[in-house]
Order: structure tokens, then C-alpha cells, then sequence
């Protein structure tokens, strides 16, 4: 039986028909509400609005579920690879083992950033904001590899430039950290995997023979599948978004990245550590933290809590706080940090402020503390978040472009501005 939603408005009755995904999900259809009625509806920061439909990725807010293509998180985040899951993410499937090595490849081979692009870091201070420059380098990828901009651009080569992406993102991270504390970039290795190669890129040094750490290999590896994908974010909206304008690929992930920063999206992770250092540095009561949180005119947010979708856990911070406490036994090491991060989540999970507002510890809780342990700088983390995303980002502006109904994005508005009055000559302005 196909449901139908009923609408009265002015005393006319309007029939909308309904959408259910596959994992049931339902939506009312206004796609002519506006042509048959007149009315438009009225949804702020798309609170409950579906701007599309995708296969991508499943999340269920109510019961703490992350899925890609079909694969609960936890499986991957046991079982796979970085690499592995970027091609689920884009293509749908698994890869077999002819697939994963062309990958593979792929990803050695577009490893390097043309030289010239290495000029670019000697303009920026070595304070720059490493988010500033990999949104800008990213953007200029399309300078060096120009058939993106190409409106025939074939599905082989837009699977290059997709390669090109996801591998030249660890070159052009790894180079803004070399440059920010004056020592020289390094190059990246055939030899090594995608993680071992950026952790390689970030601390190996000239005068030493870096050995590569099988457990911080892991852990990054752990850290970039569960950032990989999460439907209709604010980034990856962005990303459709700019894409929908036939933007090209560099430019749409560019934007991608800019949204991300936002400290109340991906740049939060950055925030969680400066709070948490905060809290050890001035020894700042949790308790006293907490109700700050719940201040209102504090203008402070405990960073790191809260999601607009997951109302019960986030699946993600509970693999995290899990792999924090592996990792540190593996490694011997101690981090303050995680005691009180552990502690502030204890305090806030009992208390009525944010058990009735369904605030949970998010994916960005404890992401921060597991880099620190990598020795990755804090400015660092939101670009650690984008490595991760870039995959997703990259699924999403395939699929937006593969839509058969493809048409570019551009929501509606009520105006609440002045009614028409006439233009004024100055000398007869008050
Ligand atoms: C990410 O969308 C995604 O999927 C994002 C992400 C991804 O993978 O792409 O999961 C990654 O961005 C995770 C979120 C990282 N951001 C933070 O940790 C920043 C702190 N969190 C909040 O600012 C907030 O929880 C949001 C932004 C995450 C969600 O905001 P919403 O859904 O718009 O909720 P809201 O701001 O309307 O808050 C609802 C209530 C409000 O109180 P009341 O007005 O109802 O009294 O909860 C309160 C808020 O004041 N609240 C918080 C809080 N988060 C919400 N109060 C204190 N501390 C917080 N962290």
C-alpha cells in the first residue's frame, strides 16, 4: 500500500506522495508542493530534510548504527584497511584482490605533488593554520591536473584524479607539518602502505633511519576508516553542494575542507584537547567544567559531546575509547588526558543536563587523544579528520554526479526584509 502524506492548506487538500529507504527510513515527497500549493517548507540547518538519496552510508541515531555500503563499523574497523574502505566507500563493493592491487598501485604511483606546488609553502608563515593550506593546495590540484575541469571527463579519468586525491592528501598534509617546524619535506616511499607512508613523510628525518611503528600504523589505520564516511554531514553537504554546480572535483573537496574546520564539525577534535589540557593546566575541577557546559550564558560547549543524529552513542567513540586503552598498554605510555577525558564523560553521562538532551560522547572525544599518542600536533587533528573523510567525500561527489535526476542545489528562503519603498536622494536622508 503506497502511503500517501494529506495536506489542508487555505481549505484545499493536497495528496504527497511518501518515500521509504531501504533500511525504512520515510519521507514525505514535496518535490511539488511548491508548484501545486504556493508553499515552500521551512527547515533551518536541514534539520529534517533529506537532500537526496544515497547508498553510501547508513547511520542509525537510535541505535548507535554506522554502516558502509552495508558493513557495520565495528567489522571494518576490526577487519580492513584505509585503502580497502576508500574503495567500498566509492565503488560500492569490496575490492577483490586484482581491484585492491590496482589501487594499490595507484596510490604509490600518484604519491608525489609536482615540485612547483612546493613553492606554495614557502609563501605561508610557519604559523599557518594547516587546514588553510590544505584546503588551498587541494584546490590547485586542478592547475596540475586540468581534464578535471573537463565537462567529457571519462569514469577512468575521473578514477585517477580520485587517486591522485586520496594518495597526494597524507604529501601535502605531511609537508605543511615539515614546513611549520622548519624541516625540510620528505618525499614520500614505494615501499610503504598508505599509513606507514604518511606517518614516514611526517617524522622521518633526514639524518636518521625512521622505523616505522606496526601499532601507530594500526592505530592510524583504526583512526582513518571510522572518519571515513557519515552521510549528509555538514561537509559532505558541502561538498554535494559546490559539486552540484559542476564545481570540479578539487574545488568541491576544497570546500569540503572548509567546512570541516569548523570547530563545530571536524575542527572540534582540535578544541576537545585544548579543553582538556585546559582542565589538567589549570587543574579545573570536572564537576565545575560540567555546569559551565550547562551555562547557557557560559558561551562554553563541552566540545567533543553531542550529535545531531546519534541520541544514544556514537558507535565510533566507543571503538576509539576502546583502542585508547589498547594502545597505551601496547605502547607503555601514559596520557593524563585520557583520565580525564574518562572522567568528564563519567560526570556528564550522569548528569540530567545531558542525559535529557541525549549528549553523548562523539566521534571527536577521543580521536584527539590517540593522535597526541602518534605525537601529531594538535593544529594537526582536523586534518587528520580530512585525510580521513576524503573517501567519503569523494563516494558522495561520484554518486551526486551519477544521479540521474542531477540538478544543481539551491534551497528556497522566506524573505523577512522591507516591503518595496523607493530609492532616497541623500540630501533627503535623515
Ligand atoms: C562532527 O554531522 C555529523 O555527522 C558530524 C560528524 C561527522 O562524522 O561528520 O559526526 C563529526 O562534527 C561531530 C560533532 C563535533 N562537534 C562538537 O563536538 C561540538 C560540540 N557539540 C555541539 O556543538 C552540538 O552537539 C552539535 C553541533 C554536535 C550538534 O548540534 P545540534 O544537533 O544543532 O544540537 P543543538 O545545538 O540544537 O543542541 C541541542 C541542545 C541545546 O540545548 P537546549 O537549547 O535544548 O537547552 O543540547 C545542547 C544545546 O545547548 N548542547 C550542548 C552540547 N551540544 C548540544 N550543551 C553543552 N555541550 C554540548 N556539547
Amino acid at each position: 500500500m503506497s502511503n500517501t502524506a494529506k495536506l489542508t492548506l487555505e481549505g484545499k487538500d493536497y495528496e504527497l506522495p511518501t518515500l521509504v529507504g531501504t533500511e525504512k527510513e520515510k519521507a514525505i515527497d514535496i518535490r511539488a508542493l511548491r508548484k501545486n500549493s504556493g508553499y515552500i517548507t521551512f527547515d533551518p540547518a536541514y534539520v529534517n530534510t533529506g537532500a537526496c538519496q544515497s547508498a553510501i552510508t547508513f547511520i542509525d541515531g537510535e541505535k548507535g548504527i554506522l554502516r558502509y555500503r552495508g558493513i557495520p563499523i565495528e567489522e571494518l574497523a576490526e577487519h580492513s584497511t584505509f585503502t580497502e574502505v576508500a574503495y567500498l566507500l566509492i565503488y560500492g563493493h569490496l575490492p577483490n584482490k586484482k581491484e585492491l592491487g590496482t589501487l594499490k598501485e595507484g596510490l604509490t604511483r600518484h604519491s608525489m605533488i609536482h615540485e612547483d606546488m612546493k613553492n606554495f609553502y614557502n609563501g605561508y608563515p610557519s604559523t599557518a593554520h594547516p587546514m588553510a593550506i590544505l584546503s588551498a593546495m587541494v584546490g590547485s590540484l586542478s592547475a596540475y591536473y586540468p581534464n578535471v575541469t573537463n565537462p567529457g571527463i571519462t569514469e577512468e579519468e575521473m578514477h585517477d584524479n580520485y587517486v591522485r586525491l586520496i594518495s597526494k592528501v597524507r604529501t601535502i598534509a605531511a609537508a605543511s607539518y615539515k614546513k611549520s617546524i622548519g624541516q625540510p619535506i620528505v618525499y614520500p616511499r614505494n615501499d610503504l602502505s598508505y599509513c606507514a607512508n604518511f606517518l614516514y613523510m611526517m617524522f622521518a628525518v633526514p639524518s636518521e633511519t625512521y622505523k616505522i611503528d606496526e601499532e601507530l600504523v594500526k592505530t592510524l589505520t583504526l583512526l582513518l576508516i571510522v572518519h571515513a564516511d557519515h552521510e549528509q554531514n555538514c561537509s559532505t553537504s558541502t561538498v554535494r553542494l559546490v559539486g552540484s554546480s559542476k564545481a570540479n572535483l578539487f574545488a568541491s573537496i576544497s570546500a569540503g575542507i572548509c567546512a570541516l574546520w569548523g570547530h563545530l564539525h571536524g575542527g572540534a577534535n582540535q578544541q576537545v584537547i585544548e579543553m582538556l589540557e585546559k582542565i589538567q593546566r589549570e587543574k579545573i575541577p570536572v564537576k565545575k567544567i560540567v555546569e559551565q557546559a550547562k551555562d547557557k550564558n557560559s558561551g562554553f560547549r563541552l566540545m567533543g559531546f553531542g550529535h545531531r543524529v546519534y541520541k544514544n552513542f556514537d558507535p565510533r567513540a566507543n571503538i576509539l575509547r576502546a583502542a585508547c586503552d589498547r594502545v597505551f598498554k601496547k605502547l607503555g605510555i601514559q596520557d593524563p588526558l585520557l583520565n580525564i577525558a574518562k572522567e568528564l564523560e563519567q560526570a556528564a553521562l550522569e548528569d540530567n543536563y545531558f542525559v535529557e538532551r541525549k549528549l553523548y560522547p562523539n566521534v571527536d572525544f577521543y580521536s584527539g587523544i590517540l593522535y597526541r599518542a602518534m605525537e601529531i600536533p594538535t593544529n594537526m587533528f582536523t586534518v587528520m579528520f580530512a585525510i580521513g573523510r576524503l573517501p567519503g567525500w569523494i563516494a558522495h561527489y561520484r554518486e551526486l554526479n551519477a544521479d540521474p535526476d542531477f540538478k544543481i542545489g539551491r534551497p528556497r528562503q522566506i524573505y523577512t526584509g522591507e516591503v518595496q519603498r523607493s530609492y532616497v536622494p541623500i540630501d533627503k536622508r535623515r
